[in-house]
């Protein structure tokens, strides 16, 4: 029981840093007050450029895999985990999500979570995270939509999670549990795809 809430305080407080509101605040600005409100990588291109964008993938995606790796080679070994410790490389992970979806010093208003459970994936199993990442830059490409690309992207997940590890139903649910938060946090591009109005990949916002 420690191992496990060691594991999600970790992954929860890891998740809270927020790369895309510290690159904003950089820049004198909340970046959560432009462009789509969000503080991920999308919402950091079309406001602050490229390389500000670039900096929030690799932040962000950087604590999902630090995270993971932490419980995995570290916490889990000194405190000693469940039964089945994938499945707490996962929870672990998702922690990281809620953080960073959530982070409680900013009014629990934060990103996606999308380039985060990248990162988690990419910790859990490289290969099913370069799929992830195909995936997405494959739908991304071609629709030109970022929020496409990444509801694809969770989608696959609980799936590509099955085919890797048969019949371990644990590891799918958790799976299920990354695409329902991250589905849930798209909603309103979900809206506004079915409307025709979501935001195109390029679109610039004014500062
Ligand atoms: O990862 C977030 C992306 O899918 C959508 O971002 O800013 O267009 O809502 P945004």
């Amino acid at each position: 029981v420690l191992c496990v809430f060691l594991c999600l305080a970790m992954g929860y407080l890891l998740g809270c840093i927020q790369t895309g509101y510290i690159i904003g605040k950089i820049n004198h600005i909340d970046i959560r007050n432009y462009g789509s409100g969000n503080s991920g990588t999308t919402n950091t291109l079309r406001t602050l450029g490229k390389t500000a964008a670039l900096l929030t993938f690799l932040g962000d995606s950087l604590k999902g895999l630090i995270a993971v790796n932490a419980a995995r080679y570290i916490l889990i070994p000194q405190f000693g985990g469940m039964a089945h410790e994938a499945t707490l490389w996962l929870v672990t992970g998702f922690a990281v999500v809620i953080g960073h979806n959530f982070p409680f010093y900013l009014h629990f208003k934060g990103g996606k979570g999308i380039a985060t459970t990248g990162g988690v994936i990419f910790a859990f199993d490289w290969r099913l995270g370069l799929l992830c990442l195909l995936i997405f830059s494959v739908v991304t490409g071609i629709s030109r939509y970022v929020s496409l690309g990444s509801i694809c992207m969770v989608l696959v997940i609980p799936f590509i999670l099955y085919f890797s590890s048969p019949n371990d139903w644990q590891l799918v649910a958790v799976g299920c549990i990354f695409t329902a938060m991250a589905v849930w946090r798209h909603r309103a591009n979900i809206d506004r795809l079915i409307h025709g109005t979501e935001n195109k990949l390029g679109q610039k916002v004014k500062r």
